[in-house]
């Protein structure tokens, strides 16, 4: 496909977008209806599909209309790129502008310029002060893809060498101890022998820190209260010869698991279903649990469109019966960490809060934000203890 087609295909993806369609759905739907695309292409038109969820609305401002068109003008223009190469009408390109296109479209300002709801900025403004404006503009760039590598298996040095040699260039991050940021051939990572044989895994930097900062006691039962994929389990697995037991309200997400673990060289128990609490008690409980996930919208960016403050609350509920169910599981002088890949206090300082005030018996040990603009994904964690 050619530049221009590329450009035409990503449009008419915006348009499903914006008509309620999954992003993901609406990527497929393309890919399956154009098997003259090769992965080269499906790449690109992801690439341009997602960065213009991240930037959807300043996009429309610079573009001057709604539609996918005016949004990849606007792309064109944020990116100083002269739209008459592309929008060419030649072979599959978009037409050529109109002279209304020409004219229309402004420069983006205020929530339009941070690229968020008006009332997610606010919540941004409330949680994080002077940082919102930062922290909103980092979540409209693409995120690095980094890596963990697996101390199991080798340290940073090892792990750089090995993917060179497959043309997968890294160097290390200063976000944690094993942290690795790709600067090359990243597309190629999950055929690497570097990671079919478990020295890295795919982990965000913060993701990595949050789990580096758990002090553990020795030989640790943990349980993994919503492993999901499993990434935190993973982490701790590593650095750890802790007993741990993952378990999720829905199974089915553990569901590679147990292939990651033995990757790793880890042994980690999927739990299918949880004991009744105070028949078995561990000596830390993680709940990374749901959340808006607005630090890891960067990744995921139609979230940001899709939230709604009703939809915060439900969360926001849901976290709070789950930090009081997984508490049940925490042994006398063990500890809860709790944490979110969000910047909102709601979901954050707020919860922890509501939950002391409810929960005689428990401390708060410490709390810790990590900032998008740091490099990783935006987290908050708290370690809070259970009277001995
Ligand atoms: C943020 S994700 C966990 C990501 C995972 N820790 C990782 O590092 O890959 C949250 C998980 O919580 C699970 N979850 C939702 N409600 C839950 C509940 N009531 N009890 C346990 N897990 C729940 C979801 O299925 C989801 O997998």
């Amino acid at each position: 496909m050619t530049p221009g087609a590329r450009i035409q295909a990503a449009i008419e993806i915006l348009d499903h977008i914006a008509g309620g369609v999954p992003a993901e759905k609406a990527l497929i739907g393309w890919a399956r209806q154009s098997r003259f695309a090769g992965s080269g292409d499906r790449a690109a038109v992801r690439d341009h599909v997602f960065q213009a969820l991240r930037c959807w609305r300043s996009y429309a401002c610079l573009g001057g209309g709604e539609t996918g068109r005016a949004r990849m003008l606007g792309a064109l223009r944020a990116g100083e790129i002269d739209p008459d190469t592309l929008f060419t009408g030649v072979g599959h390109a978009p037409e050529p502008l109109s002279a209304a296109e020409r004219e229309a479209g402004g420069v983006p300002t205020g929530a339009d310029a941070c690229d968020m709801p008006e009332w997610l900025l606010q919540k941004f403004r409330a949680s994080l002060g002077d940082k919102a404006e930062a922290t909103a503009q980092a979540l409209r760039q693409r995120a690095p893809v980094m890596l963990r590598v697996n101390r199991r298996k080798g340290d940073r040095d090892t792990a750089i060498a090995a993917l060179a040699g497959e043309d997968i260039i890294c160097g290390a991050h200063p976000i944690a101890d094993m942290a690795l940021i790709v600067t090359h051939g990243a597309r190629r990572l999950a055929r690497s022998r570097a990671y079919l044989d478990g020295l890295v895994e795919l982990q965000d930097g913060s993701s990595q820190a949050v789990m580096d900062d758990i002090d553990l006691p020795p030989a640790p039962r943990i349980l993994d209260y919503c492993a999901g994929g499993g990434g935190k389990s993973l982490a701790l697995a590593a650095r750890s010869d802790a007993q741990i037991s993952a378990h999720d309200v829905d199974p089915a997400r553990m569901q590679d698991l147990p292939n990651r673990a033995a990757r790793a060289g880890v042994d980690i128990t999927v739990l299918d279903k949880l004991p009744a609490p105070g028949k078995a008690l561990f000596d830390m409980v993680l709940c990374d649990v749901p959340c808006s996930g607005s630090g890891s919208w960067r990744r995921a960016p139609e979230a940001k469109w899709r939230l709604t403050p009703e939809r915060l609350t439900d969360l926001t509920r849901l976290q709070s019966q789950i930090m009081a169910a997984a508490a049940e599981y925490v042994a006398p002088g063990g500890q809860l960490i709790y944490a979110t890949c969000s910047v909102l206090s709601a979901e954050n300082e707020d919860q922890i809060d509501a939950f002391l005030a409810a929960s005689p018996g428990w401390v708060r040990r410490e709390t810790h934000r990590f900032d998008v603009t740091d490099g990783g994904d935006g987290f908050f964690v708290a370690h809070l203890c259970r009277d001995g």
